[in-house]
């Protein structure tokens, strides 16, 4: 799994049998970097430039090599061969999120070399998760709630899983396991790029930085007048929206060139905080806990802005119901791949707004 951040690839290897302890067992996790200069293609492919389909398809291939390495660290890490895994769930890396838009059908892109990570690795690969929902009418996103409600949810009480990635999306479980979720907003993306422009740190680790600063009311009240934050669900959003424009726009708007660059990370962190509350206030009323996963779950201030907000809700990361916040997405990405071998449906129309449940991904067999 690659997500929104680009802070590099989490691979997990998943055992899906279940036990009398667990649902599942990850045997393995694995970070794996990714090149400088991929990054920067990749965050440049995010928007309209010259020779798009060339280097696109360039940067797919690059990205297989990365994540076939972190294959082979996974394989090296556990008592498990190549022989033995069923299949690979490859995600790829979206750079293009416009789903119902222009023709009525519109598209989510993810820059993926299936076929070369097949190859390389000898292992089936599954990819393509999002275009069959896109096609049946659907935001094609998030995917995960699904994942939430297989790993976490059927307790018999309501609870809500919140994703701080790039984007943070929110699954809704209620007492009788009927589940909603959405993308709130950003959550990461618009917090390390204004981290890494101010201080050359790739994110602010913990959210030290930003807690020095002082939160802005009238730059968050400029940001949080953004149409996206009031629309219902389904709704799914990316770099498409929040990006830095966006951010440029709202500083000139609150004329914040009177603040300090501390303060406007705080607000960055409050304007997050404040529209994941929201969005748990209006569609997870009844939760009886919010879990917490995905890299944003270790930004302290961030956490602390949560849980100041949602008082008296508990605010617990997902390491404490079995599965450590970074491994969340990709074990999601895992099941998603399980769902297809078993040519399960893993969409829910409820979230994602599709005519119905649909097969997602596509095969390609190592042989
Ligand atoms: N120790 C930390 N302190 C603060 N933020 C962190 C920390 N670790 C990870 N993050 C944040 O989480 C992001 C990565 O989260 P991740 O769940 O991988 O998102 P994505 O799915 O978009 O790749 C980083 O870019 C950073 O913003
Ligand atoms: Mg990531």
């Amino acid at each position: 799994m690659s997500g929104t951040s680009l802070d590099g690839i989490d691979g997990v290897l998943v055992d899906f049998t279940p036990t009398a302890e667990a649902r599942l067992r990850v045997l393995a996790h694995r970070h794996g970097p990714l090149p400088a200069a991929l990054k920067a293609e990749l965050l440049a492919l995010n928007r309209s430039s010259a020779d798009e389909i060339h280097r696109g398809a360039l940067a797919a291939n690059a990205l297989a090599r990365s994540y076939a390495d972190v294959v082979a660290a996974l394989l090296a890490a556990a008592p498990v061969s190549a022989g033995e895994v069923v299949a690979i769930g490859c995600h790829g890396q979206t750079v293009r999120h416009r789903p119902g838009e222009f023709d009525g059908v519109g598209y989510s892109i993810q820059l993926n070399a299936p076929a070369l990570l097949a190859e390389w690795t000898g292992i089936d690969v599954v990819a393509d998760f999002r275009s069959r929902d896109v096609a049946a009418g659907g935001q094609g996103a998030p995917l995960v709630p699904a994942f939430h409600q297989a790993a976490f949810g059927d307790t018999g009480r309501a609870l809500a899983v919140l994703n701080l990635g790039g984007i943070a999306n929110l699954t809704s479980i209620d007492a009788g396991g009927r589940v909603v979720g959405f993308d709130s907003g950003p959550a990461n993306a618009l917090l390390d790029l204004w981290c890494a422009e101010s201080t050359g740190a790739s994110f602010d680790a913990a959210g030290t930085w930003a807690a020095t600063g002082a939160m802005d009311a009238r730059l968050l009240a400029s940001m949080s007048d953004e149409p996206y934050f009031a629309l219902p669900a389904p709704k799914s959003t990316g770099r498409d929206l929040f990006h830095r424009s966006w951010l440029d726009r709202h500083l000139q708007l609150a004329d914040a060139g009177r603040l300090r660059a501390e303060d406007i990370q705080a607000t960055l962190a409050e304007l997050t905080a404040s529209t994941c509350a929201a969005a748990v206030r209006r569609d997870a009323a009844g939760a009886a806990e919010l879990i917490v996963c995905g890299g944003g779950s270790r930004n302290d201030d961030l956490m602390a802005r949560l849980r100041r907000r949602l008082a008296p809700l508990p605010v617990v990361d997902s390491d404490e119901r079995g599965l450590p916040a970074e491994q969340v997405e990709a074990a999601a990405f895992a099941w998603l791949a399980r769902q297809f071998t078993d040519r399960q449906p893993a969409s829910l129309p409820t979230v994602t707004g599709a005519a119905g449940a649909r097969v997602l991904g596509a095969l390609y067999p190592a042989r």
